[in-house]
């Protein structure tokens, strides 16, 4: 008889679902458990009952699981976001492994894929290059920290996550007190009135550089003393001001107006130097993000003189990687303002071999026109939106590209789009993912349509949450 809501239970955990809960099984019935880890003996309540499948809610730990390990930061129970902080990192790494096998296996249909081992870091803490804070209220008192798990409305303080460098969390408690002491007025979602929405900071690894990012209502008299006071308890780069004056709660809005510095910071990745504006996409764990880039360019293997694609390119990191074999290298993205940083990026390398495109990647892929007369570069400016475009004579014939690599958001590709990228003809497509459920789905449709799928990396760029990155390798059959 399979459980019901409001059923008390004594379930044994035995796995992980990906998205990160626990499953525990009762007569087989499949029960997901949010906080509970394999091994854990947990007493729940079932929340939720639907026809395959239960939810309950953790109530206590019976005989918590071996893989349990003290939590680090205080506040990691109430902020969310780390839900794997008690998971042993070993046992972490495990299980994102096992995850892309069945996500291959079982949405792709794809069980015979080579799968490295997953690439860890030798200390999983402090990685993220950027920290977004909310403000909020606490008995009265403006706080700087997370939403509480479950909820929109109420704010914990975060004083030191221990995913965020030390320069990262000292820079929230400068702003934060300076705040107080300006006696500035937090951002009430409910009556839509207020100044201060969300802090935004972020931090080239390689660099060394900070910059602030103020998300406020409207602009306001005490910003530049504000950026005196802060910059008195922690040295930074740039301090920006950027308005969101919607009701959407995300760190989003009309800016960044410059106080102090630039409206960028710098960060290298797998020895590529990068501009990287205030409101820009970066991969949040720089030093992970290198040996995700060095294994994607592994199996890229670029050739000097034939042509490469980044697909979903943001500020060009990859392009500018492949462009030191292949010539030339497109770059498309939906973006135009990560098109204009990649291609000041390429400017800044000396690169000119490296033609950018805004748009998306499925209407810039036109199927080739009949008998293939033409190449990306005019393709690219009949779009009307060039960047920076190559001259390419109208009667060169079109050349398949060696290698095609194509990193797009969660969602994965669109079909159409996986069908024109295919019509290129690459000889190799490097996919890297940071969904293995699409991942599969992708690979599934390549498989039909040329494309097989030899080999694939994850690597560990999100530790302490349920987060997988991985690179695959497609290889065109003969
Ligand atoms: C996972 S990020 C990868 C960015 C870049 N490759 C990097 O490593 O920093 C995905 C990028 O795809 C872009 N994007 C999302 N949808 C798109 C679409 N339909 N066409 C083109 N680009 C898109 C986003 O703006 C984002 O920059």
């Amino acid at each position: 008889m399979p459980p019901k809501p409001g059923d008390i239970l004594e379930l044994a955990i035995d796995t992980l679902a990906y998205g990160g809960q626990g499953i525990g099984r009762v007569d087989g019935f499949v029960v997901f458990v949010r906080g509970a880890l394999p091994g854990d003996l947990a007493l729940v309540e079932v929340t939720r009952r639907k026809s395959g499948f239960a939810e309950a809610r953790l109530i206590s730990l019976v005989a918590p699981s071996p893989r349990r390990t003290p939590f680090r930061c205080d506040h990691a129970p109430d902020a969310g976001g780390c839900e794997w902080q008690t998971f042993d990192y070993s046992g972490q790494l495990e299980f994102k492994h096992r995850q892309v096998v069945e996500a291959l296996a079982h949405i792709g249909g794809l069980d015979h894929v080579t799968v490295e081992p997953i690439v860890g870091m030798a200390d999983p803490w402090r990685y993220r290059n950027k920290m977004e804070y909310s403000f909020g209220l606490d008995g009265g008192e403006p706080v700087l920290g997370m939403h509480r798990r479950g909820s929109w409305r109420e704010v914990v303080d975060v004083p030191d996550c221990h995913l965020a460098p030390l320069e990262i969390s000292r820079a929230r408690q400068a702003v934060l007190t300076a705040c107080r002491a300006l006696e500035l007025p937090v951002y009430s979602s409910a009556a839509h009135i207020g100044l201060l929405r969300h802090l935004v900071v972020r931090r080239g690894l390689a660099s060394g550089e900070l910059l602030l990012n103020l998300f406020v209502t409207e602009r306001f008299p005490e910003e530049r003393e504000l950026a005196e006071r802060v910059a008195a308890e922690q040295p930074y780069t740039s301090f920006a001001v950027t308005v969101n004056e919607t009701r959407a709660d995300a760190a989003v809005g009309v800016g960044p107006f410059m106080i102090v510095g630039p409206p960028y910071f710098h960060e290298e990745l797998a020895g590529v130097r990068l501009r990287v504006p205030a409101l820009a996409f970066l991969q949040t764990n720089s030093e992970m993000c290198g040996v995700l880039y060095e294994t994607a360019l592994r199996y890229a293997a670029p050739a000097a003189g034939r042509s490469a694609y980044d697909l979903y390119c943001g500020i060009g990191s990859l392009s500018l990687l492949l462009a030191r074999q292949a010539a030339p290298v497109y770059g498309l993205e939906l973006q135009d303002e990560a098109i204009a940083a990649a291609a000041e990026n390429a400017r800044l390398a000396g690169r000119t071999d490296i033609a950018f495109a805004a748009g998306d990647v499925r209407k810039l892929l036109l199927d080739p026109p009949t008998g293939r007369d033409t190449d990306i570069a005019r393709l690219i400016e009949a779009d009307g939106k060039p960047h920076q475009s190559l001259r390419t004579p109208a009667t060169q014939p079109f050349a398949p590209p060696a290698v095609i690599v194509t990193d797009p958001p969660r969602a994965g590709m669109a079909r159409k789009a996986v069908e024109r990228m295919a019509l290129l003809g690459a000889e190799r497509i490097v996919f890297v993912s940071c969904n293995p459920a699409t991942l599969a789905a992708n690979a599934a449709q390549l498989a039909t349509i040329g494309y097989r799928l030899t080999t694939v990396t994850p690597v560990d760029m999100f530790p302490h949450t349920h987060h997988i990155e991985a690179v695959a390798l497609f290889v065109r059959e003969a």
